[in-house]
């Protein structure tokens, strides 16, 4: 037998070579803050709403590369709580791109097993639009191989609330409520909290997004504007990820 023993690798930074891209850990899910749409659009003397189509334009591709990255769970931010405030002509713009593409891609997903899962609320939706997020949930609903999240009317604070409605209405003792409890009531009900928030456009705040999930996220700021977030930058984001050490408030070991 060898007196040599192979060094234990203590962590995934640790067994990695010197300058090698390291994608050796996989985030399990990866939450996007799809922003700067506007900029985009501003950038080529376009109406916003060029940059919000851009912007929906670009989701397969960065979807395809987190799939084949081995991400078996991505979240899109796509329209706040917030983003009412807007002019009401951009925000029906959003509304007209979700309902299409959904009309568009929902077969495709479910044909390479995505599930998809609206985390939002619908009430304020208009009836074809939320009748659209239901049909591609109800027939995506048994797939397995990727879950993708579509933030869409979707605030952290809302969702607490909404949980805390949930909550009280089961009728349950405060002795009872846990952080189990509460990650149920959750629009992110079923999936685990995100390991990569990725923000484009450069701000770094989190406008309301995952509270409660974020809690122990890895966070990924980059300039580059939504539109022109591709692979690349998506593998880089990746990186980045695999870099980082988690610590979850304990001593490192190293
Ligand atoms: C993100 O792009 C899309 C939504 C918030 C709906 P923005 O429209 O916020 O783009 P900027 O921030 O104005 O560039
Ligand atoms: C966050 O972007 C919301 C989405 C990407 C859907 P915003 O553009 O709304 O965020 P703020 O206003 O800069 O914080
Ligand atoms: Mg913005």
């Amino acid at each position: 037998m060898s007196t040599e023993t192979a060094p234990v690798p203590t962590s995934p930074r640790a067994v990695r070579a010197e300058g090698a891209p390291n994608l050796t850990v996989t985030p399990r899910h990866v939450a996007i803050i799809m922003d700067g749409n506007g900029r985009w659009a501003k950038a080529r003397r376009k109406p916003r709403t060029e940059g919000h189509h851009a912007g929906t334009q670009n989701v397969p591709r960065v979807l395809r590369c987190l799939g084949d990255h081995g991400v078996g769970c991505v979240t899109l931010f796509a329209f706040s709580t917030e983003n009412w405030a807007r002019p009401r002509g951009e925000v029906e713009a959003i509304f007209e791109l979700l309902a299409e593409s959904l009309k568009k891609e929902a077969e495709v997903l479910h044909r390479e097993g995505v599930r998809i899962k609206h985390l939002g609320r619908t009430d304020r939706l208009s009836a074809a639009l939320a009748d659209e997020i239901r049909r591609s949930v109800e027939l995506t609903k048994d797939n397995s191989r990727m879950t993708l999240g579509v933030a869409f009317d979707y605030g952290g604070r809302s969702e607490l609330v909404d949980a805390v409605r949930g909550i009280i209405s089961d009728g349950l003792e405060a002795e009872a409520v846990t952080d189990e409890v509460i990650g149920r009531r959750l629009y992110t009900e079923g999936m685990p909290d995100p390991d990569l928030i990725i923000r484009t456009a450069g701000e770094m705040r989190l406008s309301n997004f995952m509270l409660w999930q974020a809690a122990y996220a890895e966070y990924y700021s980059t300039e580059v504007l939504w539109p022109d977030f591709d692979e690349t930058e998506t593998i880089k984001a990746l990186e980045a990820y695999g870099q980082r050490r988690r610590r979850y408030g304990k001593v490192d070991d190293l």
